[in-house]
């Protein structure tokens, strides 16, 4: 029987590179309405998760489904429910903004009316309202990617995937984002984000995955966390640097200056 407040699945999800496992055997459940938070260090198999997640690459073994629906037997169907904010947004440098959400409307179909009266509320919301008729090429960093994510809302997905979301924003920016987070969470929304920064995970997501060299080490909320954690009163911080060791190279650190 299918449970449709589940909004993202995967099943023994596994993606080799000749003999390393960049994700191994990976099981997540995570809610529709759920902030989930994806935390681990360089090279930890973040990116790669969010790239199976999205189909952007197919699995060595193992299944996907968003909204129910297998992102490898039915990727149309799981695409359109979700938006996705990649770690490099490669958004189209030759178009001016307004382009670019009208080309992301019209991939998914959005009505020509409704688009539009988007573009004006994403513009505003992001501070860029009179900036739409430049090029993309001429924006800064930031501005890129606010229209990047602009780009991922146009459709109103019921999942989002965010690969660093607040990277490079300015702290107005950043704040904006993770509004748009919970807001849209409390409508129903599922938002499946990695992260460094481990205060933004703490404060926003309802519950926190870890991964290391590719293994999911821990998941729950912070109370969760805390009992699998020697940091029975830990934050965060003191609780990823427990799980993923870290705390060893902190000393090697000490030791050395
Ligand atoms: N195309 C590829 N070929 C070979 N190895 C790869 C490839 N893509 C990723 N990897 C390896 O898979 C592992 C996981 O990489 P991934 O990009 O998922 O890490 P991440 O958790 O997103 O790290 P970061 O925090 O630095 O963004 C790394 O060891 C990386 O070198
Ligand atoms: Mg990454």
């Amino acid at each position: 029987m299918s449970d449709n407040s589940i909004a993202i699945e995967t099943f023994s999800l596994t993606k080799k590179y000749g003999s390393l496992a960049a994700v191994n055997n990976l099981n997540l459940k995570i809610k529709s309405g759920e902030i989930f938070g994806f935390l681990g260090p360089n090279g930890a198999g973040k990116t790669t998760t969010i790239k199976l997640m999205t189909g952007l690459l197919k699995p060595t073994a193992g299944t996907v489904k968003i909204t129910g629906n297998d992102i490898q037997e039915d990727p149309l169907g799981a695409k359109k429910n979700f938006g996705l904010i990649p770690e490099e947004p490669l958004i189209y440098e030759k178009l001016t903004g307004i382009e670019f959400l009208r080309f992301m409307g019209n991939i998914f179909t959005v009505d020509r009316k409704e688009i539009e009266e988007k573009i004006k509320e994403l513009l505003k919301v992001f501070d860029l309202t009179g900036r739409g008729d430049e090029l993309i090429q001429s924006y800064s960093h930031g501005m890129k990617q606010k229209m990047a994510i602009a780009g991922a809302l146009i459709h109103s997905p019921k999942v989002l995937f965010f690969d660093e979301p607040t990277v490079g924003l300015d702290p107005r920016s950043a704040r904006v984002i993770k509004d748009i987070m919970k807001f849209r969470a409390r409508s129903g929304v599922c938002i499946f984000m990695s992260t460094h920064i481990l205060e933004i995970a703490e404060r926003i997501c309802d519950r926190v995955g870890i991964i290391n060299k590719g293994e999911l080490i821990a998941v729950g909320n912070m109370d969760e966390l805390r009992k699998v954690s020697k940091e029975k009163e830990g934050n965060l911080e003191e609780i990823f640097l427990q799980l993923t060791g870290e705390e060893e190279d902190i000393d090697i650190i000490k030791s050395l200056t």
